[in-house]
């Protein structure tokens, strides 16, 4: 029998669209406290049913004011545990509390210097004065009965406010941030002297608790898995192997669209390093049957994601006696998205390992769902997945179809997974690897007029793109250094046949997107 769980201590967020409320829950989970996000509509029911120890409001891009403002019920307020609104999480204790919010005559927005003008527990260990992020459009010019103001800033004169006897704080700027100086001991004041949360949550303990759960859920049954190579399938795969051991039946599918050598040196890991049951499947040569003629980039994404479907139907179908799939699906993926400006349309269909096939009747196990990527990486690096596939940069479902403009045809593909390999190579040489979201080449099959040697040259070219993004939800381009662009512009067009210009792409997200299809 499994011994009764111990109660772990837990933190509600709500999320009223803050581009930052993912960063609040990481910091949390960073203090080893356990968080969850729901969206503000959530049902009081099923925050109750969170037995949440302590509630976070976070900030949002409306005014209280707004037509269809994100709001929710005082209700909440009964349910007697400590709360910390942020930014728009404290307009709104204010506004329902009986506080009034108004509209600032200007935006505030940057570092603000705080001044504290109250001791209270929640600014503790800050100093008098320290630099705090605004970003707000709206202040409180009332605060509700029972409530102090503990600081302001120049602008701002509840910049800080609380009702200690209810353990209701606010702050008007974001702790969250990295720009506020004391962000984290705010936020720890709030978890461990407010709330007073253990810090109990633990990877390792995460790891064995899943695994027990696996074994317990799967029984004596077969599970299979989709590996792509990433960091995420890979650590789920790990894990739920522990769990199944040579139960667990991994397919990897190669769609001719993979990076020089990728399929044989991540086959190389799993068989070598990591003992999983994988078998290889080539379908490139039907991937590019399916993709010839093909220039729109939706059409493409389309057939790849259905094709990778089809084939690893018929996989899964020759695996006799399975009842599981396992899937590296992260907490983002399931975050219910607040959208408080209306519907957002479909920019890319998405198409990665986690959208796999519902007619093959399997049950869903995903041992990931509950963390952010930064703990998958933690967890794969306690499990020994090698730290090629820990530290890869992210590398989309449809590969480097999404990274040729127009038409992909094998000549292409050579031509990019060169440019590719070298690209790589010189990111990491240069030691940025790591520290960037993603850097590659993308082809753009127009031709310009060059001259190489004596001779007059009409090629293609390539556009180098690396971008830094804590989540690939908004990326800002890197600013690399002129002689790391130099080297990899002469090696591309010295390396590479049918290569005459290099460019960089010096756009961000939004308004362009990472990937150029
Ligand atoms: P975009 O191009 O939408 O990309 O700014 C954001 C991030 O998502 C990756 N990406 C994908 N990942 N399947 C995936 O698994 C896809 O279809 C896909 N499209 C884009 C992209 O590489 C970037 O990290």
């Amino acid at each position: 029998m499994t011994p009764p769980q111990k109660k772990r201590s837990k933190i509600l967020i709500i999320d009223f669209g803050s581009q930052y409320t993912q960063l609040i829950a990481r910091k949390i989970r960073e203090s080893k406290v356990y968080c969850e996000i729901y969206a503000f509509n959530s049902d009081i029911e099923k925050i109750k049913n969170f037995e949440p120890d302590g509630i976070i409001l976070s900030g949002g891009p409306s005014s209280v004011y707004d037509k269809g403002a994100p709001i929710i019920s005082k209700d909440i307020f009964q349910l007697g545990v400590p709360f910390l609104g942020i930014c728009y999480g404290m307009q709104i204790m204010a506004h329902l509390l009986g506080g009034k919010v108004m509209p600032a005559k200007n935006r505030e927005y940057g570092h603000s210097k705080l001044e504290i003008i109250n001791r209270s527990k929640i600014l503790a260990g800050c100093g008098k004065s320290s630099l705090v992020w605004m970003s707000h459009g709206d202040l409180i010019v009332k605060i509700p009965d029972g409530f102090v103001i503990n600081a302001q800033t120049e602008t701002c004169d509840t910049a800080s406010f609380e009702n200690p006897g209810k353990k209701i704080y606010g702050v008007q700027f974001h702790p969250e941030v990295a720009h506020t100086q004391c962000g984290t001991k705010i936020l720890n004041n709030f978890l461990f002297d407010v709330v007073k949360v253990k810090g109990d949550w633990e990877l390792e303990d995460f790891i064995s608790g899943k695994i027990r759960e696996i074994k317990e859920l799967a029984g004596g049954s077969k599970a299979i898995c989709a590996l792509s190579g990433g960091v995420d399938s890979t650590v789920t795969a790990v894990i739920a192997a522990k769990a199944l051991s040579g139960r667990l039946k991994c397919i990897f599918i190669d769609n001719g669209l993979l990076r020089e050598d990728e399929a044989k040196s991540v086959m190389k890991y799993y068989e070598e390093n990591l003992n999983l049951n994988v078998k290889s499947v080539d379908a490139s040569k039907l991937f590019l049957k399916e993709l010839k003629g093909v220039a729109d980039p939706e059409r493409k994404r389309k057939i790849i994601g259905k094709l990778f479907i089809k084939v690893f139907e018929k996989e899964a179908k020759k695996i006799k006696d399975a009842h599981f799939l396992v899937q590296g699906t992260l907490y983002p993926d399931v975050i219910e998205s607040v959208k408080v400006f209306g519907a957002s349309s479909v920019i890319k269909s998405h198409h990665n390992v986690g959208g796999l096939p519902k007619k093959l009747n399997l049950k869903l196990i995903e041992p990931l769902r509950e963390l952010f990527k930064d703990e998958v990486r933690i967890i794969g690096k306690s499990l020994r997945v090698p730290e090629e596939i820990i530290k890869r940069q992210p590398f989309p479902g449809p590969g480097l179809a999404i990274r040729i403009i127009g038409e992909v045809d094998k000549r292409r593909l050579e031509i990019l997974r060169r440019a590719d390999k070298i690209v790589t190579e010189e990111i990491k040489k240069a030691g940025l690897y790591e520290k960037i979201w993603q850097s590659f080449p993308v082809l753009i099959p127009v031709k310009t007029v060059g001259v190489m040697g004596d001779k007059r040259s009409y090629e293609s070219l390539i556009a180098i793109r690396a971008v830094t993004s804590s989540d690939g939800m908004t990326a800002d381009f890197v600013k690399l250094d002129y002689d790391i662009l130099r080297i990899c512009s002469s090696r591309i067009i010295s390396e590479i046949k049918g290569i005459n210009r290099v460019v960089y792409d010096v756009t961000s997200k939004p308004p362009s997107t990472i990937e150029w299809e």
